[in-house]
């Protein structure tokens, strides 16, 4: 194990391991919401406070990806662990830029299919601008597009828990202690 310098930390900066969680906590809810609000039928008044709920969650995970990028930019990170392959090594930095850019990408067309529509975006109610027009008759490509990149995502994180695991169980360097 490499000793910790303050430019080879061990573990990753504090805020970005509160970031973490709680866009692990976020993402949780938006994956519940999403699919169970497309699903109620249109005259079900659950279907519009579960849209709200979900685009809420949707615009507090674009904000903490903000922070969560401002704060990465400024720090320094832990080494990767000098057990892992080279492959290994490179699928981590590939792995972790995919889910980063995943992360931008869902919520934009997220909130660009909820304007093409005419539909606002708010914040737990409160109106947040118009980033998109409306675009009459533009049907539902945006809305496949945003879940498609949310699924991808999806995909990702497990592959992502899954190499976590793997690490800790299988390889014994134990990633976890690096976020936690
Ligand atoms: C990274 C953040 C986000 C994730 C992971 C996510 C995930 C999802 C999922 C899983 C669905 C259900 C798809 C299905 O099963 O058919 C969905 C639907 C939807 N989401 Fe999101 N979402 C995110 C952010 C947002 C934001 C920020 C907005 C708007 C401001 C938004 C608006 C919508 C809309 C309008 C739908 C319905 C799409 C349709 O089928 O027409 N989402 N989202
Ligand atoms: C229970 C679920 C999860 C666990 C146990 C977990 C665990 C971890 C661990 C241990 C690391 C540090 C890897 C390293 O040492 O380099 C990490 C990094 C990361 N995780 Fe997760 N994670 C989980 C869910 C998620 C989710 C849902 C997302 C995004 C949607 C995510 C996105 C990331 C990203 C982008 C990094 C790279 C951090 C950076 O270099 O800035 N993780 N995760």
């Amino acid at each position: 194990m490499n000793n910790p310098t303050p430019e080879t930390p061990e573990k990753y900066p504090f805020p970005l391991r509160i970031l973490h969680w709680l866009a692990v906590a976020g993402f949780t809810v938006l994956f519940i919401t999403g699919p169970i609000m497309v699903d109620l039928d249109k005259t079900d008044p659950l279907r519009a406070d579960l849209f709200g709920l979900h685009k809420s969650f949707g615009v507090i995970a674009i904000i903490l990806l903000i922070a969560r990028l401002r704060v990465r930019w400024r720090s320094a990170l832990p080494a990767l662990p000098a057990s892992l392959q080279d492959w290994e090594a490179k699928l981590a930095h590939w792995g972790h830029r995919g889910l980063y850019a995943l992360m931008i990408a869902t919520p934009i067309v997220g909130w660009a299919d909820s304007n093409f529509h005419g539909k606002p975006v708010k914040l737990f109610g409160i109106p947040l601008p118009k980033l998109f027009p409306t675009i009459e008759d533009i049907g539902t490509t945006p809305g496949l597009i945003h879940t498609v990149l949310a699924y991808t995502l999806l995909g990702l994180v497990a592959v992502h828990v899954t190499a976590v695991v793997k690490h800790r169980y299988v390889d014994k360097a134990d990633v976890l202690r690096r976020m936690v």
